[in-house]
């Protein structure tokens, strides 16, 4: 998202500690990216190092989603994370991040049980983490939650296609709206945004039918695996950054390689301490 963002948007009563110039992406700057065609960009950032580096490299919005059930506490899916596990992941971030928006994931269990519930677990993080919205998953089935808590003040991002918290449901990680399921995801879509969300992910959609929910929304696309003509795009950073082992999507385009650096720092490491290489005198205090 280009950074023409007008003074407006400077901190109401002259509160925080944003440096000079970098002003807060807004949700309104969502929608002014949809009008002109710029594409918003976002990481997923679950530490105060991460978020202070994607954050100064410009990225739009910072997603501290429930994928840190996989990547930060190693759980198989991200059905056991809590609402008590992901506020300190969502605060660092949020303290971290002078200019992106940043969302808060609301786990499995925190807001299905219908609105209030959904406010209230919203209610926590806004209060607890000083993020600037919450995401939750589900289309026609989450639009009065989601509704409950855009009235409250509280700014919502939608999920739908493929979302992780009913991947039993699912019947695993597939590729959704393929076929005659395009109509039910544009139905999904359009729930999220008619409920008031003001941006939808869309995860692992094939990208003619995210193409079509783009073009058919006013609110901004975002995908995770959706295709080029979504309005912006989103990735999990450790494996955005090469940092995850295992099966990484074919969606992802890997920037760097950090697994493979850090196992041949901690390779060096270990045999540079073994044989007496490190520590050397530049290493020592003197008396
Ligand atoms: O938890 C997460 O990281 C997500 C994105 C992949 C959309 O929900």
């Amino acid at each position: 998202m280009a950074d023409d963002r007008p003074d407006e948007g400077a901190r109401p009563y002259g509160g925080g500690d944003a440096p000079e110039g970098a002003k807060r992406v807004r949700i309104r700057h969502f929608a002014r990216a949809k009008e002109q065609g710029i594409k918003i960009t976002g990481l997923t950032s679950y530490d105060y190092l991460s978020a202070t580096i994607f954050d100064q490299a410009g990225i739009d919005f910072l997603l501290v989603g429930d994928s840190a059930g996989n990547t930060v506490f190693g759980y198989d899916t991200t059905l056991p994370v809590t609402i008590d596990e992901l506020i300190p992941l969502t605060r660092a971030v949020a303290r971290a991040a002078n200019r992106a928006l940043v969302i808060a994931d609301l786990p499995f269990g925190s807001y299905e049980n219908g609105p209030e519930e959904a406010l209230n677990t919203a209610i926590r993080f806004m209060k607890e983490t000083s993020a600037h919205a919450v995401k939750l998953e589900g289309g026609v089935r989450s639009a009065k939650q989601i509704k409950r808590i855009v009235r409250a003040g509280i700014p919502v991002m939608g999920h739908v296609g493929f979302t992780p918290q009913s991947e039993h449901g699912l019947g695993g990680h597939l590729i959704q709206g393929r076929g005659e399921a395009a109509e039910e995801l544009l139905a999904d879509a359009r729930a999220v945004q008619d409920a008031g969300a003001f941006a939808v992910v869309l995860e692992m959609v094939p990208s003619t039918v995210a193409a079509r929910v783009t073009a058919e929304l006013s609110i901004p696309t975002i995908s995770v695996g959706a295709g080029p003509q979504c309005d912006g795009q989103l990735l999990v950073w450790t494996d955005w950054a090469g940092l995850s082992t295992g099966r990484i999507p074919k969606f992802v385009k890997q920037y760097a390689d950090l697994a493979g650096t850090l196992a041949e720092a901690a390779e060096r490491f270990r045999s540079d301490v073994e044989s007496g290489v490190y520590p050397a005198p530049e290493h020592e205090y003197p008396e």
